[in-house]
């Protein structure tokens, strides 16, 4: 049974992509088993004085998630066209790890804001930096949910056809994982 972790981006009490993160579950096809993870929060600010005394426990109990993982998504909003700082923060840390745990791992992203774009700028900051961490990113479908105060309630995504294209998605990344 492929499993599944939910990397969340935003570490606000009443994140809408938090919404979306808890609602990926009930949306996912049958036999995937999706965990969420919501600790990038307790990460230190990247610092190599830090990391020459010893890696951090927040950064190691990710990357030991994610090698547990057959693949992981990000939901995450859009801060002034990128991802938000503690996102790129958890990153960098990961960078650092040997085996770096995100090489070759299958990876979906999903954006979610308040804005009309849904975080289409973040997208691609994001997918860049996954490049250089060597990520296997899954191109199609994107999900980006603009205006997302008018299609999730404050624990449901109550809009149908943003829904149906978060289910597709899940079902071609289930997909993606599978074939490796
Ligand atoms: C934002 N927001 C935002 N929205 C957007 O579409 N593009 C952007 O560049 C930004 N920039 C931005 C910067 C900062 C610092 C904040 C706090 C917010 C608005 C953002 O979409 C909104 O706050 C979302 O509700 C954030 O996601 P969560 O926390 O609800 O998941």
């Amino acid at each position: 049974m492929p499993k599944l972790l939910v990397v969340c981006g935003s570490l606000r009490r009443a994140s809408y992509n938090r919404v979306i993160a808890h609602a990926l579950p009930a949306l996912a096809p049958a036999g995937v088993a999706i965990e969420i993870f919501e600790g990038l929060g307790d990460f230190p600010l990247y610092d190599g004085d830090v990391e020459a005394a010893g890696m951090p426990a927040p950064a190691t109990a990710l990357a030991a998630r994610i090698a547990a993982a057959d693949g992981v998504i990000i939901v995450t909003p859009e801060y002034n066209y990128s991802m938000p700082g503690v996102l790129k923060n958890g990153i960098d840390w990961l960078s650092r790890l040997k085996p770096q745990p995100l090489a070759g791992k299958p990876v979906a992203i999903q954006t979610a804001s308040m804005g009309a774009m849904g975080g289409v700028r973040c997208q691609h900051h994001l997918r860049q930096t996954l490049v250089a961490l060597e990520a296997r990113v899954l191109n199609k479908p994107e999900i980006m949910v603009g205006q997302a105060q008018n299609k999730l309630s404050a624990d449901a995504i109550t809009d149908e056809p943003t829904r149906g294209l978060i289910a597709k998605q899940l079902a071609v990344f289930a997909e993606f994982v599978r074939k490796g």
